[in-house]
């Protein structure tokens, strides 16, 4: 699908990811990005593709949609300036915890679709939850998902799911990372080298996705699997459930999620 024209504010984690995801996979288009950041600037300067607005104005004028990727408490003072000039433009937010209501307040239009992907965007590989707000046109809907599959996978959600998804993928990656350095140092504890033993991990939790997507199996299916009577495997799962395993994964993500709906407006 042919994007209208895209400008991005902000040019850090999100904003680049962004940018680039769109730069791979869409051959034909230009990118306007605006950012405080002058080295994340000097280095975009670098891409053709790539058109460094010097003012927000400059930015809004050359795009249809407008992507805010800046931190939340950078965001108040960035709709005072976007407010008089969002007429007919499409609005993104990756920006955690603000809702698309509060966003159309601010920017006195309906024409809100709001992010939630997690860091993962930088390689492409992003869950991206996507909620539009209520009005939104439809064609708008059918570019916001073309443009998250740029960073990952989309999936529309409702919006009230947001905190959850919050606590399950856009925190849900850094507990993902925990278990991977857990069961590295696991490894070393074994006597494999950490790097050794972190590629060991990597590896196996690859294999794992991989088996659960195309076995199409269920999770529980597949432990089964592995787990043969008075075999290894029956011993460090009995360990893992006398810990508490499955209870702390929901509690931690549960815990996350409340936070998100705490900081929601
Ligand atoms: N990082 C993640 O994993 C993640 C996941 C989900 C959602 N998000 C959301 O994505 C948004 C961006 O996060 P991030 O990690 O990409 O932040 P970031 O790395 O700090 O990038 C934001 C960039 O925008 C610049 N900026 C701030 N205000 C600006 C303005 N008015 N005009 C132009 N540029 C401006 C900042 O410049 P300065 O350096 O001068 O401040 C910074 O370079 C946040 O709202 C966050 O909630 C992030």
């Amino acid at each position: 699908m042919k994007l209208d024209a895209i400008g991005i504010i902000g040019y850090g984690n999100m904003g680049r990811a962004l940018a680039h995801g769109l730069l791979r996979k869409h051959k034909d288009q230009t990118i306007g990005i605006l950012s405080r950041n002058i080295d994340g600037v000097a280095h975009a300067a670098r891409s053709k593709r790539l058109v460094v607005h010097k003012t927000l104005e400059a930015l809004v004028a050359a795009s249809k949609i407008v992507v805010i990727a800046i931190k939340p408490q950078d965001i108040p003072a960035l709709l005072d300036q976007l407010r008089p000039l969002a007429r007919h433009k499409w609005f993104i937010s990756v920006a955690a915890g603000l809702t698309t209501k509060w966003f159309s307040e601010q920017l006195a239009s309906p024409q809100v679709v709001r992010f939630m992907p997690n860091l993962a965007a930088k390689t492409g590989m992003s869950l991206v939850g996507l909620s539009p707000g209520q009005e939104v046109e439809a064609g708008f809907t059918a570019q916001a998902l073309e443009l998250a599959s740029a960073i990952g996978t989309p999936a529309l959600i409702p919006e009230k799911l947001m905190a959850g998804l919050t606590g399950l993928s856009g925190s849900g990656i850094a507990y993902v990372f925990q278990f991977v350095h857990a069961l590295a140092q696991a490894g070393v504890r074994e006597g494999f080298p950490y790097q050794v033993a972190l590629g060991h991990a990597l590896s196996t939790m690859e294999g794992a996705v991989s088996l659960l997507r195309e076995s199409g199996e269920h999770p529980v299916a597949l432990v089964s699997k592995v787990t043969s009577p008075s075999g290894t495997t029956i011993e460090g799962i009995k360990v893992l459930e006398a810990a508490g395993f499955t209870n702390i994964v929901m509690e931690a993500v549960s815990a996350s999620s409340k936070r998100a709906a705490e900081l929601e407006r």
